[in-house]
């Protein structure tokens, strides 16, 4: 069955390159990226991959565990993962999963038939310290993802999670922000001591409250 938002990220035990995983006591309190590849040894997922390595800094500084899944074996994981340090220039510096029965990939409906029965597709999972499947992306194989995109939803995501507030489109860390409509004008002045801006009365901006 599809994941949704607001689900129970499903639990399981994996091998990965890091050896075997439990999924949430691995996670622990930190939030998680569980993404999904097509295939090792392929082009685009080669990019990706280490396009992830390179941004380890920017995860850990979130408080984000990176895992990665392919539906190949480890001792294929672990010659590819050469050619990605080689060829990307970087050491791949999280865990990848072996998943060849498909057992995570399915339960985490990561294989989409009418695309192709045999590979996942690029799915991604944001999942929260509480467990709780916070995003959902789902890119075809032909795509590569942009991961500057996932961080930077979440910093949306950690930032709405402590202050009621929304981002607007193309928000990025530091720009003003949407005031939560459940928030009546009158308690704003407290709640957002910075000041803000009654655009309509639905909208309503705030200087980001956390810097
Ligand atoms: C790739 O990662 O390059 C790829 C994988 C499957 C289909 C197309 C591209």
């Amino acid at each position: 069955m599809a994941i949704r938002i607001g689900d129970l990220a499903p639990d399981f035990v994996a091998d990965t390159t890091e050896g075997k995983i439990h999924f949430h006591q691995w996670l622990g309190d930190s939030w998680g990226v569980l993404f999904s590849h097509p295939a090792d040894f392929t082009p685009v997922c080669t990019t990706e991959l280490g396009a992830v390595a390179k941004l380890r800094a920017e995860f850990d500084k979130r408080n984000v565990k990176v895992l990665a899944l392919s539906v190949d074996p480890l001792d294929s994981h672990d010659r590819w993962i050469g050619d990605i340090n080689e060829t990307q220039h970087t050491q791949v510096n999280f865990p990848l999963i072996a998943d060849p029965q498909f057992a995570v990939a399915n339960l985490y409906d990561m294989v989409h038939p009418n695309a192709n029965d045999k590979f996942t597709v690029r799915s991604v999972f944001v999942i929260g310290p509480d467990k709780k499947v916070k995003l959902t992306i789902t890119y075809p194989a032909s795509t590569g993802r942009n991961f500057d995109e996932i961080l930077r939803v979440i910093d949306s995501l950690q930032l709405t999670a402590k202050y009621s507030v929304a981002t607007p489109a193309n928000w990025k860390q530091g720009e003003d922000v949407v005031i939560a409509p459940a928030i009546k004008d009158e308690e704003i002045p407290a709640r957002f001591p910075k000041g803000h801006t009654r655009v309509k009365p639905y909208l309503r901006t705030t200087p980001q409250p956390n810097l």
